[in-house]
């Protein structure tokens, strides 16, 4: 074996091994991840970088937010539901037809075109076991080492007391811990200045759909 090969073969070992740790971490923390991995393992390539990043992304997310963060999966969504039917009127607008054929659950599960589906995120946030909040982020998209914030639903009984705030920067650290460059988001001119408020800056438009980016370097 030549030297430089010798190299590749002991960095190909050593993120298969760090790959492997990282979703043993996420396996024991996130007993509600179950399904979600398996679904994403039966597609995924054995070494993709991109699960480690999504993957650290898990774990990150619990250490940053003083809130239990549980991948929303077809078992659990129940759970979840009252922070949907309080926003019931953003899905739509944001989903829309998605929403009537599939449902929400139907629509946010749903993954972009040719999207690796053990890049997706979608997540509750729960405090005293009830979900107070939901997040969807999509790993290495629009291209590699970028996050997309798809949403951020916040239940509406308590919208306006910061947590959306407190979210984001969850987000942003855990983004950050896990490696990624920068996060990426589209937006509806409502919550546009939500958004700069939370640093984001606006990157372009379309009709009345803005996208922000907060770049993390
Ligand atoms: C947008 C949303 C996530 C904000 O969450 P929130 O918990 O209500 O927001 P916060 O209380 O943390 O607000 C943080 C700051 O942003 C401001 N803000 C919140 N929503 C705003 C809005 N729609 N427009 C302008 N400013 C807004 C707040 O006044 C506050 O300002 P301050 O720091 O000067 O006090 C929440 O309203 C929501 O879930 N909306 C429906 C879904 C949605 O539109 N998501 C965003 C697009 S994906």
């Amino acid at each position: 074996m030549e030297p430089s090969q010798h190299g590749d073969y002991l960095h190909t070992w050593m993120n298969y091994l760090q790959y492997k740790f990282n979703y043993y971490i996420a396996w024991k923390t996130y007993a509600g991840a179950d399904s979600l991995f398996a679904q994403a393992q039966a597609v995924r390539p054995l070494l993709y970088v991109g699960d480690i990043s999504i993957m650290k992304l898990y774990t990150e997310m619990q250490r940053a937010l003083p809130y239990d963060v549980v991948p929303i999966t077809e078992d659990n969504y129940d759970t979840v539901r009252e922070v949907f039917d309080t926003n019931l009127e953003f899905l739509v607008e944001g989903y829309g037809k998605l929403v009537e054929e599939k449902g929400v659950l139907g629509a946010i599960a749903q993954l972009p075109d040719g999207f690796n589906p053990a890049d997706k995120y979608l997540a509750a946030i729960c405090q005293k076991g009830k979900a107070i909040a939901a997040v969807d982020l999509l790993g290495n998209s629009p291209t590699k080492n970028e996050l997309w914030l798809s949403f951020l639903v916040v239940h509406e009984d308590l919208k306006s007391s910061g947590l959306g705030a407190q979210i984001t920067e969850g987000v942003v650290c855990a983004a950050q811990m896990a490696g990624f460059t920068k996060i990426n988001l589209g937006s509806f001119e409502t919550t546009a200045a939500f958004w700069e408020k939370q640093g984001f800056t606006q990157s372009g438009a379309n009709d009345n759909f803005l996208t922000f980016y907060r770049s993390l370097q």
